[in-house]
Order: C-alpha cells, then sequence, then structure tokens
C-alpha cells in the first residue's frame, strides 16, 4: 500500500479468517505498514498468527476480547506504546459473529432465538467497535496530525468490516439471521453517524462487505478465498479519498446502498 495508511494498523479478530488474511498481507506487503498490531481473545491459540508474527517484527500481538471494555485502558497503553509518536493511522474493526443453531447454515429461525442471542450479537458486532473507536480516538487523531499525503488522501481512518445482508436497500432474500442483519446495519448506522460528526474532522470512516467469503463464519460453501477477498478490500483501503467518507463500499470498491 503506497499510501499513507501503511504506517500503523490495527486489526482486532486476528486468530483466523479475514482478520488474520489482512493481517498476513499486510506483512508481506512491498512496502508492509511500519506498525501491525494484531488482536485476539487467546494469543496462546492463535498459533497461525504466532507464527506469522515470528516472521515479521513489525506485527504486535496484543491480547483483546472486544467485549472486555474493562481492558480497553490497558489495550490503549499497549497500542500507544507499539504506535509511539506516529499514532494509529488505520483500525479494521473486524471481529464478528453470527447466532448459531444446528438447523440451519445460518442464523436462528425466529422460534428458536432467545434475547440474550441478540444480545450478544449486538454487543460483539456494534457495541464494542464504537467503544474502541472512542478509546483509540486520541491516537488515530495522534496519526491524522502527524501524517502527511496527497491531498484527498485520508491520514487516519476506521474501517468497520461489515455485510451485504445489512444493507436494507439491497435486501439480500436471506431469511431469518435476525441478530446479525440487525448488528450489522447499526454498525452501518455508527459508521455513518462517525462520518458526519464535525468532532471527528480529518479522520475518515468506512464500513465495507468483504463478500461472501469462505471462513468459519462464511463456511466451506462461500465462492469468495479470503486471499481474494482481502486483497481486493486492502487495494480498496488504499485508494479511499476523503469523498468517501461515511459510505458501505463492497470489496470490489462499488458503493452498496445502505
Ligand atoms: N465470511 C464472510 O462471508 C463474511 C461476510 C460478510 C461479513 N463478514 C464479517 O467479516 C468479519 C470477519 O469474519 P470471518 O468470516 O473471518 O469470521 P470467523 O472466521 O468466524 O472469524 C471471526 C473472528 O472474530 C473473532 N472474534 C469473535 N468474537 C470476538 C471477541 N469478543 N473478541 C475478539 N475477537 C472476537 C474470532 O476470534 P476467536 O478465534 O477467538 O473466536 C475470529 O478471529 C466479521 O465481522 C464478519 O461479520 C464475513
Amino acid at each position: 500500500m503506497a499510501n499513507p495508511l501503511s504506517r500503523t494498523v490495527m486489526v482486532t479478530g486476528s486468530s483466523r479468517g479475514l482478520g488474520l488474511e489482512i493481517v498476513r498481507q499486510l506483512a508481506v506487503a512491498d512496502n508492509p505498514p511500519k506498525v501491525i498490531i494484531a488482536t485476539c481473545r487467546n494469543p496462546d491459540k492463535a498459533t497461525e498468527l504466532q507464527a506469522l508474527a515470528r516472521d515479521h517484527q513489525q506485527i504486535k500481538v496484543i491480547k483483546f476480547d472486544v467485549v472486555d471494555y474493562k481492558s480497553l485502558p490497558s489495550v490503549v497503553e499497549e497500542v500507544k506504546a507499539a504506535v509511539g509518536s506516529l499514532g494509529l493511522n488505520l483500525l479494521v474493526n473486524n471481529a464478528g459473529i453470527m447466532e448459531k443453531c444446528s438447523t440451519q447454515m445460518f442464523g436462528v429461525p425466529l422460534q428458536d432465538l432467545e434475547p440474550q442471542m441478540f444480545r450478544n450479537v449486538l454487543e460483539t458486532n456494534t457495541i464494542a467497535p464504537l467503544m474502541l473507536i472512542k478509546a483509540l480516538l486520541p491516537q488515530l487523531r495522534v496519526a491524522a496530525a502527524a501524517t502527511s499525503g496527497p491531498a484527498g488522501a485520508p491520514r487516519a481512518m476506521v474501517v468497520n468490516i461489515s455485510s451485504i445482508m445489512a444493507s436494507m436497500g439491497t435486501f439480500l432474500d436471506r431469511h431469518g439471521i435476525y441478530a446479525y442483519r440487525s448488528s450489522k446495519t447499526a454498525l452501518n448506522m455508527v459508521t455513518k453517524i462517525l462520518a458526519e460528526d464535525p468532532e471527528m474532522k480529518g479522520l475518515l470512516f468506512v464500513a465495507i462487505h468483504p463478500g461472501w467469503v469462505r471462513t468459519d463464519m462464511g463456511t466451506t460453501v462461500a465462492p469468495l478465498r479470503a486471499e481474494d477477498s482481502v486483497s481486493q478490500m486492502l487495494r480498496v483501503v488504499a485508494n479511499i479519498n476523503e469523498k468517501q467518507n461515511g459510505v458501505l463500499l463492497n470489496y470490489d470498491g462499488s458503493v452498496l446502498p445502505w
């Protein structure tokens, strides 16, 4: 990424799936970020991430369960120590969950959906990313102030990994999946509110749909490989400009309706 965003990056949920692949592709890029903070809730079990971190010294693995808000102050301190005076140029809110049951591939039928299932999904997919953004605003602002780049290129930004299943305008014909789809729609609104907030001047916020990808969440029947989804998303992110603040992008760079 020949872009100011190639300086310091943080990715949540990096133990597997898209998060792990984002970290891997950033680390092996021609012009890799100076610091890649890869967070996961169980570093001891994240063996692929740990192997990657051994090979690429710019990867710093931090233990972080995104819904453990009490840990935020210490996570922020670890981020500060890792990025130093550069601040944080790019936060990727990737960690996410979907409600599950044994009778269907995605989601839970309404008759089996319990309030706590919905709350858990909303907590991880919507509230946690917003609380992390709030905690990291000072670091994002440091990066925005410290970075120079081409006119219109963002100096610090947040990418919220969303889903086309949350697009009310597209409304894919997938029945059920009440909690997941609603939580990502709420994440989209969070993205838009932040993008329009005058207090966030200098920062850029976008939501991205990674495509339907072969991961534990996407399942083996998904058409896209994680490698292909991530390479396209990273190209899109590297070329984002300020005019795209507050949009929902597809992984190929096209704009999706909210
Ligand atoms: N795959 C798709 O087709 C698809 C489509 C649209 C959007 N997405 C979105 O893309 C993102 C990544 O999905 P994926 O397909 O890579 O899913 P995945 O393979 O199921 O991986 C999910 C990742 O999120 C982490 N995670 C979950 N809850 C967490 C928590 N409380 N704290 C920290 N980490 C947590 C998991 O960590 P553990 O290993 O500790 O469980 C794991 O690293 C999600 O936001 C998902 O909604 C995926």
